[in-house]
């Protein structure tokens, strides 16, 4: 499948063929990220507006506990580019979520038990949460009365919560969790969120997924801990993120605890349930490792028809047996890998177009194991992300480039590592063949918008103006600015602005114009002579720098 709307994407294709496969690589068959995210924004609202919604329980305005001061939270965190997403006046800790999920009937019945704090004096509070029915909602053990909107589960608490104080609350709910169906041109939807394969379930989304499945405070900026606490029919594996805990069988179900303790936003949490191949293993370094295959990957031919070609499961072990070796490379390159856990998920499943950097376990569309150097980079690109988006997440969605345009940038590094083409020939190749009248460069890489939050631009700019940061700062700072950056803001969230300030520390430079030029201007910037130099292939000395801290 090929898209031919997108000039800027016809010259990348001319001007590099191996930045094409890139390019596809991202959605799997050639998909446009701009269009992708248009049609999520607009998706995802009409799905909501669709959603016939039951008003469940009594509704009322009137401030439980009441008194000074005790006012309901805000319905979202001031998001400029998704204004609903997230709620104000909590935080939340922990979300303890039991579901049960039956593949022939696609219902999911849950429990979640959210434990927060409150942030200031609430008369009542918001979830998001969309699609499902209520059935009933508890706080501090009492019940609570709720309303909806398509988005928004407005809870009133028996009594205020005050600021400061913990509280929890447990809603129970069923239903079929929406899928999400990303328009990508005329006959050509893919699928996100929570999608139902025949013989299971898949979560994949961004930037809004969770609360599809389950009512939360759908934000980056505020990130928890999860315990995941899965029932399926015992035939079926289920993978989630952080560790395996443990399984327990009843009957012809399978209860399955994973836990993952470090600070996660709520989109990249993920509950998989079908048929897999598991592999638990330690890397040389002693990280735990837990990869997913779908055995049906390995009786499915990259090619066609030749009893000689690869399989997609054989090409996707083969990369997934490169984590350990991949990790070691970015770990020089940025600093400790910032979790406890890792691995990797493939599901043998059509309409799954994308891979998704979910934290610890990434998911991968087969389609991008066609050929083990595709399948290599795409590994780089969603562990990258697990420091560049998930341990430094998103403060707002609209410094998406400290996601991708990293991510993609250490696809370049590799690539480089791999003698595959350094980060200067990507560089050049983008920045001599793709016209200055191309829409490419019209995009703001460092505030494109909702509808662009995922555009062509967003990674390969993005990853232009990462390495004219390397050009300008040269390789120690900049290796500096990494290591810096994804210890400092480690299990927290960051902007572009905080970005640009600790570049500017590290390097001592003064670096507004280059900025201004690489990610706040819609036009093509000039090379000055000086970036212009080429970067010295010399690999960066970060043991130094880990050595310092
Ligand atoms: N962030 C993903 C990656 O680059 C790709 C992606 C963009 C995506 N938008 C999405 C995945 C929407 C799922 C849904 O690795
Ligand atoms: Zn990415």
């Amino acid at each position: 499948m090929r898209t031919t709307r997108n000039p800027s994407r016809e010259s990348v294709q001319r001007v590099h063929s191996g930045l094409s496969v890139h390019r596809q690589r991202r959605w799997g068959l050639g998909i446009r990220r701009a269009r992708a995210a248009v049609a999520a924004a607009v998706l995802v609202a009409m799905t909501l507006l669709g959603t016939a919604l039951a008003p469940a329980g009594a509704s009322t305005g009137s401030a439980g506990g009441g008194g000074g001061g005790f006012r309901p939270g805000a319905p979202g965190v001031g998001d400029a580019y998704f204004p609903n997403y997230g709620n104000g006046g909590y935080d939340v800790r922990h979300y303890l979520l039991k579901v049960a999920y039956d593949p022939p009937t696609d219902r999911l019945t849950g429990v979640a038990t959210i434990s927060a704090t409150a942030t200031q004096n609430l008369s009542r509070f918001n979830l998001d949460f969309v699609g499902l029915t209520v059935r009933s909602i508890k706080v501090n053990g009492r019940a609570a009365s709720w309303s909806r909107t398509a988005h928004e589960l407005m809870v009133t608490p028996r009594h205020g919560l005050p600021k400061g104080h913990r509280f929890t609350t447990v809603v129970r709910y069923d239903g079929v969790p929406i899928t999400q169906q990303l328009v990508l041109g005329p006959g050509f939807t893919i699928e996100a969120g929570f999608i139902h394969p025949d013989d299971g379930a898949i979560v994949a989304g961004q930037p809004e997924v969770a609360a599809s499945w389950f009512p939360v405070n759908d934000h980056p900026i505020d990130k928890a801990s999860y315990t995941f606490v899965v029932t399926a029919p015992a035939g079926l594996q289920v993978v989630a993120n952080g560790r395996l805990l443990g399984r327990t069988r009843h009957g012809a179900k399978r209860t399955w605890v994973w836990n993952a303790p470090e600070p996660m936003a709520s989109y990249l949490a993920t509950v998989n349930i079908g048929q897999f191949d598991t592999h638990r293993y330690r890397t040389h370094d002693g990280l735990w490792m837990y990869d997913a295959l779908d055995p049906d990957l390995f009786d499915e031919a990259v090619g066609p028809v030749d009893p000689a070609s690869p399989t997609f499961g054989g090409i996707a072990r083969d990369s997934f047996a490169r984590q350990g070796e991949i990790l070691d490379f970015l770990e020089q390159r940025f600093s400790r890998y910032p979790f406890s856990t890792g691995g990797g998920i493939v599901d043998d499943y059509d309409n799954l177009q994308f891979a998704l950097e979910t934290q610890t376990r990434p998911i991968y569309s087969k389609y991008f194991f066609t050929t083990p150097a595709n399948g290599d980079s795409v590994v780089v690109h969603e562990l990258a992300h697990q420091w560049f988006g998930d341990s430094v997440a998103l403060a707002e969605w609209k410094h998406i480039w400290l996601n991708e345009g990293f991510a993609q940038y250490a696809e370049w590094l590799w690539s480089e590592e791999e003698g595959l083409g350094t980060a200067q020939e990507q560089f050049d190749a983008l920045y001599n063949g793709i016209p200055a009248d191309d829409p490419f460069w019209q995009v703001v890489i460092g505030d494109p918008g909702p509808e662009l939050l995922f555009d062509n631009a967003v990674y390969f700019r993005g990853a232009m103006a990462v390495h004219a940061l390397r050009l300008e700062v040269g390789g120690r700072d900049f290796f500096r600015i990494l290591h810096a950056w994804t210890t400092r803001r480690a299990s927290g969230n960051g902007t572009i602005p905080q970005f640009i300030r600790l570049a500017e520390r590290v390097s001592g430079e003064q670096l507004d114009d280059l900025f201004q030029a690489w990610l706040f201007t819609g036009s093509k910037p000039a090379l000055e002579t000086a970036a212009a130099a080429r970067v010295s292939a010399s690999p960066p000395a970060p043991s130094m720098e880990l050595m310092r801290r």
